[in-house]
């Protein structure tokens, strides 16, 4: 059977009406694992990653660091990456259009080999993903982009030097990827206005183990002075939060109560902030995050994604499957992506009504509940947002689109099950 057939068939099933009750692990942290791989590059001495999720993202990842002659592999203490003397900086094959994840490798193959030959990279379909202000601080940093139409090609002639860079806006991955030049760069590199993110905070963290000297990671001046050499290092890569933002919503949503294991709540206040505000009662631990629902969701009037701390935008689609029942109309705006509501068509399939003023505003007109029915996932947040609404439904919901959400998620049917949830994957 051809890939897209298979895909079509694939689907996660789930028996909507029940309250979630129990405990739940939550796993390490995608965004904060991709470009902690990708900065591996930046030594030939081994790395350990220790509570890497198990996701497509990753593979895909360390397929592309073995096309580039990385020895990689699942050991008991971790995944243990190890790259060679020479790594190839070719990569116009296919695998990069997979995910947006391969920007890091502009940064980290020009830092390593001062030359890189690649695809843009792909990701999920949630508006216009340009990449201008990577490309523009790392011409500023000495790189010549001998190409940048349908192709990245570039090279440092005598390697990255420092700057003093003010991003326009604070992106994350263009963040990522002038820390991953600035380490082994001349001089020092500053950051005026970069991204503030937990996951840059773990990058630094981790190339700080392998001898990188940063300062600032997490505020408004990030500074870095470039070193000579890194050497190789163990990191624990930290819980996901929007994992453990998703399962908090799932359990609120459905008027359970759970522990969720290992929640990184010091990242998570403006989602959680939200929640009590929907009525959920919530208890911080040293631990992890206790979540107990209301019997309805309160509907909260308006809600703004905007970069951290301010509400994250990959909470958007659960905070509106979530709301779709909820009290009162809630009006949501989406404040990063430009086209991040695809998940609302699908929610209407099941009986909500999500309104779409314009591409980036939707109004939340609760009914009463939503039904189950085959939905259809588009990108991966919003297969994750169906799953929720599924558990909300009544009857029997089918999720298509299963590959988006194993973008991201390492067992999202086991760990609802972990919750009393009735789910499974079916079509395999
Ligand atoms: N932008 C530009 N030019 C650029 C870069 C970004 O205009 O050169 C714009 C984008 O078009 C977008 C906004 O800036 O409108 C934010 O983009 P950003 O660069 O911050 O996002 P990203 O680095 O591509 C990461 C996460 C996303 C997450 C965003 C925002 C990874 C691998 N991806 O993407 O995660 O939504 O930051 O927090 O870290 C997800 O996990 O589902 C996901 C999409």
């Amino acid at each position: 059977m051809n890939s897209f057939l298979q895909e079509h068939k694939r689907s996660i099933v789930i028996k909507g009406g029940i309250r979630l009750k129990g405990t739940v692990k939550i796993q390490g942290s995608k965004n904060a694992s991709l470009p902690i791989m990708a900065a591996t590059l930046l030594t030939i001495q081994e790395c350990v990653l220790q509570n890497c999720p198990r996701i497509s993202d990753i593979y895909h990842m360390l397929e592309i660091l073995e096309l580039l002659g990385a020895k990689v592999q699942w050991q008991k203490r971790g995944l243990v990456i190890c790259n060679p003397q020479t790594v190839l900086c070719d990569l116009s094959g296919p695998q990069v259009r997979t995910m947006r994840s391969s920007m890091f490798l502009l940064g980290a193959l020009l830092a390593r080999s001062g030359k890189v030959c690649m695809n843009y990279p792909g990701g999920c379909v949630i508006g216009s993903r340009p990449m201008n202000i990577h490309l523009e601080a790392l011409e500023q940093m000495g790189a010549r982009f001998l190409y940048k139409e349908e192709k990245l090609c570039a090279e440092v002639p005598g390697g990255f030097h420092g700057s003093d860079i003010t991003l326009p806006f604070p992106s994350v991955g263009a963040t990522e990827n002038i820390i991953l030049a600035g380490v082994l760069a001349k001089g020092r590199t500053r950051v005026f206005g970069g991204a503030k993110e937990p996951e840059i905070v773990s990058l630094c963290e981790f190339l700080t183990a392998c001898g990188a000297k940063i300062t600032g990671a997490g505020t408004d001046l990030l500074s870095i002075e470039g070193v000579e050499s890194l050497h190789g290092c163990s990191f624990c890569l930290p819980t996901d939060r929007i994992v453990a933002g998703t399962y908090a919503y799932a359990v609120a949503a459905t008027g359970g109560e759970a522990f969720l294991e290992r929640a990184p709540i010091g990242h998570m206040e403006a989602p959680l902030t939200i929640l009590e505000k929907m009525g959920a009662e919530l208890q911080r631990t040293m631990d992890g995050l206790y979540v107990q629902g209301p019997e309805r969701i309160h509907g909260i009037g308006y809600l703004k994604t905007k970069v951290y701390p301010g509400f994250p935008t990959d909470l958007q689609s659960i905070a509106l499957a979530s709301l779709m029942t909820a009290t009162e109309m809630t009006v949501i705006e989406e404040g990063i992506f430009d086209n991040r509501f695809a998940v609302a068509k699908e929610l209407e399939k099941m009986g909500g009504r999500p309104l779409l003023l314009d591409k980036t505003v939707a109004c939340i007109d609760p009914v009463q509940s939503l039904y189950g029915t085959g939905v259809e996932a588009k990108d991966l947040r919003g297969g994750a947002a169906l799953v929720l609404a599924g558990l909300m439904a009544s009857g029997e919901t089918r999720v298509y689109g299963v590959d988006y959400i194993e973008r991201g998620y390492e067992n999202i049917c086991r760990d609802i099950r972990e919750l009393g949830g009735v789910i499974y994957l079916s079509g395999e």
